[in-house]
């Protein structure tokens, strides 16, 4: 494991804390402070057949760290690639299934119940897939994303977003030879303050970029163990 680290101008880990917060999609002015964690590669790729399309021991240790004893609200696809409630932290499944309940969960209708049942929490985290990372990139203050330095196949995909909205507040270079070659960064961004409250996204095709590399096949569905 290689691990190059460059520090940041303002690191999330220690002083930041929750804030009063402009209106956030009709939930009113809201003293909760909600970040987005996601995987993605170059071509904006975070998954195939409903799992991870790399596999990355480490990035799932620092999501374990960053959403430990925190909510986490995921979309009901991402909960079942999941398959279980990860330990120490309260999960929110977003469904439309009203009928649908699961144990050691809790679950919300829309995005807005989802935020609602989280109340409390110094942190909240939007853990994916890409159709709630869409709805719910404008709530968010701050972006811990693992920047996969390289295309990937897949047929999920983070949306498009306008960085001009965000500052990179921290970056941390690693690679690893096994269980398969990376290289990625783990990333933050803050949302700037601005006059437009919420940040500008886009809801360009998914499609990955031409060119790109294959996925690996091999490492998906075997990523659960370092979440945990
Ligand atoms: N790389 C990463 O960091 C990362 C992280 C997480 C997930 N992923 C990947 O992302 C993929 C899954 O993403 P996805 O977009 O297919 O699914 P998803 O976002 O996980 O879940 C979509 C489901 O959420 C529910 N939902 C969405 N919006 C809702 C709303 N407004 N109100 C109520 N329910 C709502 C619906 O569930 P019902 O159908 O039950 O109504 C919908 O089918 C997988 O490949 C996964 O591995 C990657």
């Amino acid at each position: 494991m290689n691990k190059t680290s460059t520090p940041s101008n303002s690191p999330l880990s220690g002083g930041e804390q929750s804030r009063s917060l402009p209106d956030k999609g009709g939930l009113g002015r809201v003293a909760l402070r909600i970040s987005l964690i996601v995987a993605m590669a170059k071509n904006r790729t975070i998954g195939m057949n409903n799992t991870l399309p790399w596999r990355c021991p480490e990035d799932l240790k620092h999501f374990k760290a960053l959403t430990m004893g925190h909510h986490m609200i995921m979309g009901r696809k991402t909960f079942d690639s999941i398959g279980k409630p990860l330990p120490g932290r309260t999960t929110v499944i977003v469904t439309r299934g009203r009928n649908l309940k699961i144990d050691g969960c809790l679950m919300a209708h829309s995005m807005q119940d989802a935020i609602k049942a989280c109340a409390g929490d110094s942190e909240v985290f939007i853990v994916g897939g890409a159709d709630i990372y869409t709805q719910s990139l404008q709530l968010v203050d701050t972006l811990y994303i693992t920047e996969i330095q390289q295309d990937v196949d897949g047929d999920a995909h983070f949306p498009a977003f306008d960085k001009s909205v965000w500052k990179e507040t921290a970056r941390e270079m690693r690679s690893q030879e096994t269980p398969q070659p990376l290289h990625y960064h783990f990333v933050t961004y803050q949302k700037t303050p601005s006059p437009q409250p919420s940040g500008k996204t886009t809801s360009q095709s998914t499609k990955p970029a031409s060119g790109q590399v294959a996925g690996y096949p091999e490492g998906r569905g075997s990523n659960r163990e370092n979440l945990e």
